[in-house]
């Protein structure tokens, strides 16, 4: 007989019907009534779901899925389940470790250039119709190519952004991360340094660190007082690393140049977080995998994972609990 799966999230059509080949499949989107018996009872009866960022479960949700014995999500990062509770209730979870690695380097780097250079201000600069003369030095950005770079977790996604800054940017790489990274650091001539000596040194800072307990709130006001006045800070990770409101002050005081976020303490990111207020930040709506090749891949990964552990019933490789 087959299995009954829940889907939070609309996928490219031929990976679900793989998926509605498999099990049974009750899919959940826009339209879905969250306080509706159909939504309750597919909860109740589901042995299998696909989630993503957005899907939060804790002990309550999977009080209300007592049936789940498999869990995938649709990212990398999975601090949105709470691995405690999954292990309480007896339920594996599978995640999309490496189809996003160069994407989410590729969006880093696309927020470290484009903040350096001021890209989004000048074009709407142009948009305002205020491009009437030659661009004066308060427009200049700042070079790039040769500076160093502070990479702040040297996973999968650091080494990636360690191979771009090294062989195209010809940048000096200092890291920070839990441990030594000896075959990253004679490839790409980089180094490991503590936390406060990166943020010391760096004149662009990335972090792509996951979020853990550890990492909550890693960033501090301290933290950002020890950045150089000209350095630029990305955040591809999580918004809840960094310490947002210090941030704001940071950049509003300018004791740092500029950041380049992709994620925020509060996604979506409130209209009315002050934020939105500065010049020098460059907001991107977590979008670090979101190009249309990675996400077929990300989705493809999550439905192999969960075809692998609850049809087949064989271990997979993504397990991360
Ligand atoms: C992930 O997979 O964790 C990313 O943040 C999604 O873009």
């Amino acid at each position: 007989m087959k299995k009954n799966v829940v889907l939070f999230s609309k996928i490219p059509a031929d990976q679900q019907t793989r998926l509605e080949q498999a099990f049974n499949l009750t899919v959940f989107d826009d339209n879905t009534d969250y306080n509706s018996t159909s939504y309750t009872n597919a909860l109740a009866n589901a042995e299998g779901m696909i989630g993503n960022i957005s899907t939060r479960i804790d002990d309550n949700f999977l009080a209300k899925m007592p049936k789940l014995k498999a869990a995938a999500t649709i990212s990398v990062g999975f601090d949105n389940y709470d691995l405690n509770a999954l292990k309480k209730h007896g339920i594996r979870l599978m995640n999309t470790p490496k189809v996003l690695t160069e994407s989410t380097a590729d969006l880093i780097f696309t927020l470290m250039m484009a903040t350096a250079r001021r890209t989004v201000e000048l074009s709407n600069l142009i948009h305002n119709g205020k491009w009437k003369k030659g661009i004066t030095p308060e427009y200049y950005g700042t070079d790039i190519y040769g500076k160093t770079i502070g990479i702040l977790g040297m996973g999968r996604i650091g080494q990636a952004i360690a191979k771009r800054a090294h062989c195209g940017f010809d940048m000096n790489i200092i890291y920070y991360n839990r441990s030594a990274r000896h075959d990253i650091e004679q490839t790409y001539n980089a180094k490991r340094l503590e936390l406060d000596n990166v943020l010391r040194q760096a004149d662009f800072i990335v972090i792509i660190l996951p979020l853990t307990e550890e990492t909550t709130k890693l960033i501090t006001k301290e933290k950002l007082a020890l950045m150089k006045p000209s350095a630029i800070l990305i955040n591809g990770a999580r918004g809840k690393i960094i310490d947002q409101q210090a941030l704001f002050e940071a950049l509003k005081n300018k004791t740092i140049k500029a950041a380049g976020l992709d994620v925020f303490e509060i996604e979506p990111l409130p209209t009315n977080s002050p934020l939105l207020e500065l010049d020098n930040v460059l907001l991107s709506p977590h979008v670090g995998s979101a190009t249309v090749e990675t996400r077929y891949a990300m989705a493809k990964c999550a439905v192999d994972n969960i075809i692998t552990a609850l049809k087949d019933e064989k271990p997979t490789e993504n397990w991360v609990n």
